[in-house]
């Protein structure tokens, strides 16, 4: 095909592309888009060097600028600690018995205590601290190893039965399944026990059991069922349940006994904080 010809003076100059006779002008890029296009590509080098861009094996190019979003964050938590040290040096210095009352440290502790409780509590206690099957409800006033302040501070800093604090409070309770006691020994006192919280059972059933109970549980339990702190052992007598109250679960727990374990908090938490998520579950509704 002929090269097409200019149709006007004014027409500007074609490329040569042909479709049906239709010819394609070829028009300079808009100035003020040719421009931008420059003032992006030499905004983008000096991006590169000001700012942390290349990724490499062990991060990126710093930039010379030094901005890291890291450091900021460091920054920003640096300077709320500062702001903070003050009163935590307070409630760290404080009776733990005036810590609740204090007028500045009561409020301070309950909210800092609550903020811990949600990042290191919630996931066995519950959100609410309603506990769940083996995890003690800790709204309640039936506590295991004692809910005073100086009791519950102890529980936190140094948890129960791990093997990562000397200080960890500590029981065992038997398992008596092991040819220890009888099926119908079992049987027995898992319905005396059931009985303690109210549970109608035969007669006979609960005085064997009230025997076995005597002999086998009471050092822990205590005479009349309602537990020991001093061990851990829970009150069997308040329909209150950390295992499970229906027949089965008893009979389980009996059989196999159980084994709560809960982490120490003092190698983790600072001393403050321990101090915070105590006095925080001391106000919940339970505390002594
Ligand atoms: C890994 C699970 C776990 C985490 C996390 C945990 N606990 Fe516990 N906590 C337990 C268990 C299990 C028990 C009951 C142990 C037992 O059977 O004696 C317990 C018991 C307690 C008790 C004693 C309750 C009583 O009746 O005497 C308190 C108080 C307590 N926890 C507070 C806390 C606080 C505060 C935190 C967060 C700093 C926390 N716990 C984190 C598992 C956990
Ligand atoms: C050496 C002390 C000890 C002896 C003896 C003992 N227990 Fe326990 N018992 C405990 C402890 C400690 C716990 C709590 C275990 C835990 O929290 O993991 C417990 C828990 C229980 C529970 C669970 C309570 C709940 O709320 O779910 C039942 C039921 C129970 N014991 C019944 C008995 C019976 C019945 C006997 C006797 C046949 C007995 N125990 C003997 C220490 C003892």
């Amino acid at each position: 095909m002929s090269k097409p010809s200019k149709k006007f003076d004014s027409d500007p100059n074609t490329t040569g592309h042909v479709w049906d006779g239709i010819e394609e002008f070829d028009n300079p890029m808009p100035r003020w888009w040719l421009w931008v296009f420059y003032v992006t590509i030499i905004w983008g080098i000096g991006y590169v060097i000001a700012y942390p861009a290349w990724p490499g094996i062990n991060g990126a190019t710093k930039g010379l600028l030094g901005w890291s979003s890291r450091a900021n964050v460091a920054a920003e938590i640096q300077s709320a600690e500062d702001k903070l040290a003050p009163i935590n040096a307070k409630l760290e210095a404080a009776e733990l018995t005036q810590i609740t009352t204090d007028p500045e440290l009561g409020p301070y502790a309950v909210s800092a205590g609550g903020a811990v409780f949600k990042t290191w509590c919630a996931q066995c206690h519950g959100s609410g601290a309603a506990g769940a099957i083996g995890y003690p409800n800790l709204l309640d006033n039936d506590w295991l190893w004692g809910g005073d302040i100086e009791n519950i501070y102890a529980t936190v800093k140094h948890g129960i039965r791990n093997e990562e604090d000397d200080d960890a409070r500590y029981s065992e309770m038997p398992a008596f399944g092991d040819d220890y006691l009888e099926d119908d020994q079992i049987d027995a006192v898992v319905n005396y026990v059931m009985s303690l919280s109210g549970e109608a059972k035969d007669a006979s059933v609960v005085a064997a059991g009230a025997e076995v109970f005597a002999d086998e549980c009471s050092s822990c339990h205590m005479e009349d069922g309602t537990g020991d702190r001093a061990q851990g052992a829970p009150n069997l007598a308040d329909a209150i349940w950390l295992y499970g109250g229906d027949y089965d679960s008893i009979k389980e727990t009996v059989t196999y006994s159980r084994y709560g374990v809960m982490p120490s908090w003092g190698n983790r938490l600072t001393e403050a904080q321990v101090r915070a998520v105590s006095a925080y579950v001391h106000q919940l509704g339970g505390g002594e």
